[in-house]
């Protein structure tokens, strides 16, 4: 996978230190792992659900390196997490890359891969509203908010993007696109 300034490669054996250097990083772990700092064990249980994932969605977790520098950036891509019951869209990287629109072209390449595939009509997501540079993505690639939960950190935002066909036909996300126990705001 490729997209302007990035290549990305699938989380495997090879790029396991990688990924863990990312998740132990300050600024990636603040919201995204409550702040936790996890041991190897935890990333490759990681890598081993993105192998799964793969295998039976065709999308997991890529890494992200510079095209012109090979230089690791962050990661992006699909994982099940406990927070909704579908594979929910990930993006981080580490500092030094912020504010460069890479975190937008990594979700954008990620939803690009998941679209290609079935059962991702509809790609969902959350964050932390306090991560206002992560709501700005989220609202920049298009995604609507449909939902409010409590969170570590206050306001958990529950996001979701239409597929391109409900988009087309001027629909909304809300409610009967909303899967079932779930309440839109
Ligand atoms: C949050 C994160 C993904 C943003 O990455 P990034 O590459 O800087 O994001 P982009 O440049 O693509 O877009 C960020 C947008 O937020 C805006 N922004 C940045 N800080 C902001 C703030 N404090 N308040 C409001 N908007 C902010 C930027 O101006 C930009 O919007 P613009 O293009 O309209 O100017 C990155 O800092 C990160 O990896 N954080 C740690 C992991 C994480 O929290 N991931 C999200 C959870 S899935």
């Amino acid at each position: 996978m490729q997209s302007a300034r990035l290549r990305y490669e699938p989380l495997g054996p090879d790029n396991l230190d990688d990924f863990h250097r990312l998740v132990q990083d300050a600024h990636v772990r603040r919201y995204m792992m409550d702040g936790n700092v996890f041991p190897l064990a935890w990333s490759a249980q990681h890598m081993r659900d993105s192998q799964a994932l793969f295998e039976r969605r065709g999308v997991g977790i890529w890494l992200g390196r510079e095209t012109t520098s090979g230089e690791l950036v962050g990661f992006c891509g699909f994982a099940m997490l406990s927070s909704l019951p579908e594979p929910q869209l990930l993006y981080a990287m580490f500092e030094r890359f912020g504010g460069r629109g890479l975190a937008t072209e990594m979700a954008r390449a990620a939803i690009a891969q998941a679209r290609a595939q079935p059962g991702f009509a509809e790609i969902a997501a959350d964050v932390d509203e306090v991560n206002a540079a992560s709501v700005r993505v989220l609202d920049k690639l298009g995604f609507e908010r449909v939902e409010v939960r409590q969170g570590a950190f206050g306001h958990l935002l529950v996001f979701r993007l239409a597929s391109p066909e409900l988009e087309r036909a001027g629909g909304t996300i809300h409610g009967a696109a909303t899967p079932p126990g779930r309440t839109s705001a």
